[in-house]
């Protein structure tokens, strides 16, 4: 990881060497926090600007709420705080932007009515998750021997600490498996979610994927369906077998790191002709396109650091 100049803590710029907490931290032992992923790209006339910033930040409050974390910053002074920070990062070639809401130190015990609420924002500079290599010849995904974690035991819509557990054992399962990247299915077999991002599939030139019954509700996800709306492919949302995606013209996976990645297998089958799809390109163009000011459209979804 290439270190920043600064941390975002509860207000303060603090030097990134310097931004610690107590052992003790409540979140360290229980897992009730609530971070967001957010990152910003290097626009088309030189500047620079964060992606649907203040949606990222609106999620951070509510997985917070879904959780009971009274978070003592309002919406705009976090997406001031993110703003200063890149600035102060000087990150203008673009960055990947990471708050977290924590449980502080003082209170032991699960119940965490009294525990201190803090906010950390860190950002750094962060290439292509899943690899340069995975956003062009396509990757290889597992489904997890894990299902997700149901609805009945679990705050699926809130990106909460706690819930990357899951997503890590399935993830590492995959990746020790020789695979690139985790998918799992939900308690009843139908497709919830990659282990970091959303699952798609292109079939008879439809683009298909689940409803976020359990999965995160997405920004990549809804920014890829309006921009292949514009394209005039036709989207559906239903939920999908592990079969069907044994047999899918194209597949590919969306989120804030993991962008328009494409796949090219899953489970030992080649997934159409095994690169990156057609549809898949156009999409990923579209997707690029829009996060780097090319999209006169939704521009209205960069806040600009410079
Ligand atoms: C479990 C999970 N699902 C889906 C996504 C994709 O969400 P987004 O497009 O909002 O980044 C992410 C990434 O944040 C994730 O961690």
């Amino acid at each position: 990881m290439e270190k920043a100049k600064y941390i975002w803590m509860d207000g303060e710029l603090t030097p990134w060497d310097e931004a610690k907490v107590h052992l003790l931290t409540h979140t360290l032992h229980y897992g009730n926090g609530a971070i967001e992923g957010t990152k910003a790209y290097k626009t088309e006339d030189g500047r620079c600007a964060i992606f649907k910033l203040n949606e990222h930040t609106q999620r951070l409050l509510n997985s917070s709420k879904m959780t009971l974390l009274n978070v003592p910053f309002t919406l705009e002074e976090l997406n001031r705080a993110q703003v200063e920070l890149l600035q102060k990062n000087e990150l203008f070639e673009g960055a990947y932007i990471r708050p977290l809401v924590y449980l502080g130190y003082g209170v032991m015990g699960l119940y965490h009515k009294d525990a201190p609420v803090h906010v950390g924002i860190a950002s750094w500079k962060w290439g292509a998750y899943l690899g340069e290599e995975g956003l062009k010849r396509g990757i290889r995904l597992k489904i997890a021997s894990m299902s997700r974690t149901p609805n009945t035991s679990g705050m699926g819509k809130a990106k909460a600490v706690a819930n990357y557990l899951n997503s890590q054992m399935a993830k590492y399962e995959a990746v020790e498996a020789g695979y690139d990247e985790a998918l799992l299915l939900d308690d009843q077999g139908y497709v919830a979610e990659a282990s970091g991002a959303c699952f798609f599939m292109v079939r008879n030139g439809q683009l298909i994927s689940p409803p976020n019954d359990n999965s995160l509700e997405s920004i990549t996800q809804a920014t890829v369906i309006d921009l292949a709306k514009d394209l005039g492919l036709e989207v559906v949302r239903r939920r999908i077998t592990r079969e069907e995606i044994y047999i899918a013209d194209e597949a590919f996976l969306t989120g804030t790191a993991a962008e328009v990645t494409p796949i090219r297998e899953v489970d030992a089958r080649i997934i159409g002709k095994g690169g990156r799809g057609e549809i898949t390109q156009r999409l990923q163009e579209a997707y690029f396109d829009t996060v780097s000011g090319k999209n006169e459209k939704y521009i209205k979804h960069l806040t600009y650091i410079n």
